[in-house]
């Protein structure tokens, strides 16, 4: 099936090349080693970019830049989640200003969800997860689209751009960049490009400043939409937004991840019996059907999705190598697979179950 992409929708097979070359993103050149050094960065998890030099520039000459991004709280927080969660981490450590919208507004107009719903999730699934992941609550701005600060000067401000914003998009730009296109969904458009530009109004960090946000590549039809929105409304200069885009972690299955299929992902939360369930269950394997082939033949690692995921996990790049070529000559077998990647997951995931609970303590240091 022809896949599509759309920040309402992603849909069959995902062809990251065509992707790249139908939004007019970039791919990445040669990056310093502090990046090179992070996983999504060196396996090419995170695969293309706008305006990246800029943050880049920002980070070399220790000039103040922020990362703007955003979360659906819908489900639960699971591994495709995570590697966002990655991001904001690692760009904190780099001494980037975080600024992280809880989409309420988008999950009510888009999704048909309420907001106290949206509350609930955000903040037992996402923001637990973020703090058990290492989020740190110094320079770390979470809010909700539906309420962005009790400080009457900021609100405004932010909501003034939501609306003046309006003014400078036509309805043909909606409908090329997002296809479908209603009010509501207009209105998502609209306050996703105030929650990646309102960072650069004097009421927030003062002055314009580069800024950027990581996201999934069906994202970008709004990225586009901002850059080009911001250009047109001269309230003030805006720096044009930086972006990166992740890869989808594959669902179980070999499909699409989605929190609303139990059997396409590996929740946070989920205790060790359960991963090992969900892995020896639903994980495609690439493998043969019977030892003996297995080990004549070898296994298919591009579509074996215990493979994958380990290449989202494992550190080490040597022994991923040496787990591909295992596989791939037939010496590892697809059950002794799937237990090297229960137990990394379940090594990794049973150390935040403590995490979180000292999080649950922390969570009004953050929202
Ligand atoms: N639309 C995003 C999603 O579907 C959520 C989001 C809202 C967002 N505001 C944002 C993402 C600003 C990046 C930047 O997940």
């Amino acid at each position: 099936m022809a896949g599509s992409v759309t920040p309402w929708e992603v849909k069959g097979e995902i062809n990251y090349e065509k992707l790249i070359k139908d939004f007019g993103v970039e791919t990445f050149s040669k990056l310093p080693k502090i990046f090179e050094e992070n996983l999504l960065f060196r396996r090419k998890k995170i695969f293309a970019h706008r305006d990246f030099k800029r943050i880049l520039d920002s980070i070399k000459e220790k000039k103040p830049f922020v990362m703007m991004t955003g979360l659906m709280p819908t489900g639960k927080f699971h591994i495709g989640h995570m590697i966002l969660a990655q991001q904001m981490i690692f760009y904190q450590e780099l001494g980037a200003k975080l600024y992280i919208a809880v989409a309420d507004i988008e999950a009510y107009n888009a999704r048909g969800q309420n907001l106290e719903e949206s509350r609930r999730i955000a903040v037992d699934q996402y923001i637990t997860n973020y703090i058990a992941l290492g989020l740190k609550p110094k320079n770390c701005e979470i809010y909700f689209q539906s309420e962005r600060s009790k400080d009457a000067k900021r609100a405004n401000a932010f909501y003034r751009l939501q609306n003046l914003l309006a003014n400078h998009i036509t309805f043909n730009e909606f409908r090329a960049a997002y296809g479908e296109i209603s009010p509501a969904k207009m209105n998502a458009s609209l306050l996703q490009a105030a929650d990646m530009l309102h960072p650069q109004l004097k009421e927030f960090e003062g002055a314009p400043l580069p800024v950027v946000v990581p996201v999934g590549i069906d994202q970008d039809p709004h990225i586009r939409l901002g850059r080009d929105m911001a250009k047109r409304l001269k309230i003030t200069r805006f720096v044009p937004l930086s972006s990166t885009y992740h890869v989808f972690v594959p669902g179980l299955d070999g499909g699409k991840m989605s929190s609303s299929d139990e059997t396409s992902f590996v929740a946070l939360t989920d205790d060790a019996k359960t991963i090992k369930k969900k892995v020896n269950k639903y994980a495609f394997s690439g493998g043969k059907a019977t030892v003996e082939e297995h080990r004549k033949l070898g296994g298919d690692p591009d579509v074996d999705v215990s493979y994958q995921w380990l290449t989202f996990f494992e550190e080490d790049d040597k022994k991923i190598m040496k787990i591909r070529d295992d596989y791939k000559s037939g010496k590892l077998l697809s059950g002794e697979l799937k237990a090297m990647l229960i137990e990394k997951l379940t090594n990794i995931f049973g150390d935040l179950q403590k995490k979180r609970v000292l999080a649950k303590k922390n969570l009004d240091k953050y929202v």
